[in-house]
Order: C-alpha cells, then sequence, then structure tokens
C-alpha cells in the first residue's frame, strides 16, 4: 500500500489539545472514531456512484456506532456471519436491509439468515446451490464470478468466485435445481489502486447477463460491484469521483432497469477512526531509540499483518530526529509497528497517532497477552 510509511510530524495546538483531552478523559490506547467523516465518505461515495444501492461491508468494522451512523444515513449492509446479523438485529436493523455474501455456508447459517430477513446470497458452485434449493421460494440469488486483481492490495478473487467461464454451468446447475439466480457478483479484490478490473468484470459481467436472459424465461437484472474504492494510507487525497469515473461510464452501458449494488468496506470506514496510542517505554539499542506503545500488532494494528496495510503516524513533536522504531506492547518481536523511521526524541507518556485505522484495524485484533483492547471513543466535530 503505497511506497512507503507517511509520518507527520507535530500538529496543529488545536489538533494536539484534542489528542491530549481524549487521552485525559478515556485513557490510551484509543480508537477515535468521527461520524462527520464516516457521512462525508458515505455521501462522496453516492455521489460517486449514483444508482448504486451501497451495502457496507461489516467485516471491516463490525462496530455498532459505525453501523448506527450508516443506518441512519440510509445505507444498506454486507453481512457474511451469523455474528455480523445479531449485531445488526441488536440494533433493530432490519434483515431485508442486508445482503447474505458469504460465498460458503452452513445450513444453519442460511437459516439463522432467512429468520433475520435477509433474502439475498451469493453462491458460487454447484454445491452451494444445492444448499440454497430447499429455501428456494424464500430466496434471490447471485452469483459470484472471479476477476483476479494484481493490483489490488488484497486479491478478493482467489479464493472465492466462479470463472467467467463457469456461469454458464452454475446457471444449468440452478435452473435443475429450481433456482433462480438473479444476477452476478464480483470483488474485484481490496484497496485498488485504479478501476480498470472493475471495468473489466462489469463490462463481461454485462456481456454474461444479456446472452443468459437471452436464452432464460427468467432474466438476470442485478449486479453487485463489489468492494475494493481505496483508502488514503499515503494522505495524497484520493478523489473518489474521479477514481469511479470510469466504472459510471461503464454502468451507463447497462439496461437502464438493472438493480445496482456495491459493498464497500474500507473506503467508506479507513478515515473515520485514528489510533492513539502513548509512550510507555523506550530504549537505545544499537543506536536506534525503540519506543514501546500500549497498543501494536496484536490489537489495532492487527491491520498490518492480516491486511497488508501501512498506516501513516503522527508524534506531536517537530524537534531533531532520529532512527526509532515504533514496538506495540506485547512480549513477541513481531510487534512492531515500524522500524527505520525518522523521529523526534519522544518521551514516555508522549502520544503516537495512527491515522486511516478504520478499516480491518480493531476487526482483526486479538487479546494475546491477555491486554486490553483500545478503548472506542467517538468524537462530535464535523470535519
Ligand atoms: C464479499 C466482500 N464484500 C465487500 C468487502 C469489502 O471490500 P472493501 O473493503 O475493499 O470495500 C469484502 C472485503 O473483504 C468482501 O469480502
Amino acid at each position: 500500500m503505497g511506497a512507503g510509511r507517511r509520518i507527520i510530524l507535530g500538529a496543529t495546538s488545536r489538533e494536539a489539545d484534542a489528542f491530549l483531552a481524549l487521552v485525559a478523559r478515556h485513557g490510551s490506547p484509543l480508537l477515535v472514531f468521527n461520524p462527520a467523516t464516516l457521512a462525508r465518505q458515505y455521501h462522496l461515495l453516492s455521489e460517486a456512484l449514483p444508482g448504486v444501492a451501497l451495502y457496507y461491508a461489516v467485516k471491516a468494522h463490525p462496530n455498532e456506532y459505525i453501523v448506527t451512523t450508516l443506518d441512519e444515513l440510509g445505507c444498506g449492509f454486507d453481512v457474511a456471519s451469523a455474528g455480523e446479523m445479531d449485531m445488526l438485529m441488536g440494533l433493530s436493523i432490519p434483515g431485508h436491509r442486508t445482503i447474505h455474501t458469504h460465498p460458503i455456508k452452513k445450513d444453519r447459517e442460511i437459516r439463522d439468515a432467512l429468520r433475520f430477513g435477509a433474502t439475498t446470497f451469493v453462491v458460487d458452485n454447484p454445491d452451494e446451490l444445492a444448499k440454497l434449493a430447499p429455501y428456494r421460494d424464500r430466496i434471490g440469488i447471485l452469483l459470484r464470478v472471479s476477476f483476479r486483481s494484481a493490483q489490488a492490495t488484497v486479491d478478493l478473487s482467489r479464493k472465492f468466485g466462479c470463472d467467467p467461464d463457469e456461469v454458464a454451468g452454475n446457471i444449468t446447475a440452478a435452473e435443475q435445481l429450481g433456482l433462480h439466480i438473479k444476477g452476478l457478483s464480483f470483488h474485484v479484490g481490496s484497496q485498488c489502486t485504479h478501476a480498470g478490473k472493475h471495468i473489466e468484470a462489469i463490462d463481461q459481467c454485462r456481456d454474461l447477463m444479456l446472452a443468459i436472459s437471452e436464452t432464460s424465461s427468467a432474466p438476470m437484472s442485478t449486479l453487485d460491484i463489489g468492494g475494493g474504492f481505496p483508502a488514503d494510507y499515503d494522505l495524497a487525497g484520493i478523489d473518489i469521483g474521479e477514481f469511479c469515473a470510469p466504472i459510471r461510464k461503464a454502468l451507463a452501458a447497462l439496461p437502464d432497469d438493472w438493480h445496482l449494488l456495491a459493498e464497500p468496506g474500507r473506503y467508506l470506514v479507513a478515515p473515520s477512526v485514528i489510533s492513539i496510542t502513548t509512550v510507555t517505554g523506550k530504549s537505545e539499542r544499537q543506536g536506534v531509540t525503540w519506543y514501546y506503545l500500549d497498543d501494536g500488532i496484536y490489537g489495532s494494528y492487527s491491520g498490518q499483518i492480516f491486511d497488508h496495510a501501512v498506516y501513516p503516524l503522527q508524534v506531536l513533536k517537530t524537534t531533531e530526529t532520529r532512527r526509532s522504531v515504533l514496538a506495540g506492547p506485547t512480549c513477541d518481536s513481531i510487534d512492531i509497528i515500524a522500524e527505520n523511521i525518522q523521529l523526534p526524541e519522544l518521551e514516555i507518556g508522549d502520544l503516537v497517532i495512527g491515522h486511516q485505522m478504520g478499516a480491518y484495524t480493531a476487526a482483526t485484533k486479538t487479546r494475546f497477552n491477555s491486554l486490553p483492547d483500545a478503548r472506542f471513543v467517538f468524537v462530535e466535530s464535523t470535519s
């Protein structure tokens, strides 16, 4: 993700006061959620993809404040497990506002989803179609197609999705089971650098859907274009309207009456959460200054392992820099957030801020060393 890590030295006095006040009030470490930033991202993506219904991929950050904010904005939800559905149910979000997108499910999960009120399911093979056959009168099915993407940081077509040339076979298998496939879905990979794969996938899905609709009594009319919309880990200023311009063009070539969906996670939520950690110890080791923080790779920074993300970091000082390491709080040597970085000399108690930390961060944290989670708090500022 990007060439290197962005390090911000210094902060405005307003920013610094806000960080310090948060820690004075709530302690450290923190994950600080700004609902206004999430609302801004939702509006920008909605404007960039007019006519596309957005379903937030809950897995990106399954947090009730985030989900509630998106619920109030009118967003739908993409769920992949009973646990995610339980959370939405607890927030009184009805199942009809969700789609279930995990291509592989136990029968128990299908029944749970139906009880919840979800009716759209994703499959990518005939065995999975057979599992849905008993519920044929109550469901709509999307067939997930694989479009491998070398440019995405996380290639989500490696594990799921049938090849485009397997679509016809799956449609036949569905017909034999008395099932109707209402459309196609894809996920070209998370953190795409450009929309090239989205375009290729939309164009191929259009051709496949039109060809199948010609010979079928029940035509396909739903296309789910997945996620992949990027977060700004380089702080370079991503213009999502520009990123999506070729996608809009490809979608404009589809029949007017098709139902279009997307499942964004990262783009919506990444910038709306920052991490605040505190230096709890320091040590000089072979000419390098090591700082030990109260959150790390086993906690909020777990996305550096699982998601390959490199989060921008900020310290409040601007004094002369030296070679430094930022390490997390556990006893494991893998628990290093950043090595070979230049930082001003920090003291115990100083803060380190991680930016763009809303997606695939807390979602993958562990309880290694029985350390407590970063506390999740929210701010009411506009941004
Ligand atoms: C099925 C599905 N939909 C949507 C998403 C969200 O993708 P992104 O965060 O790239 O928008 C994911 C991510 O893993 C996914 O697996």
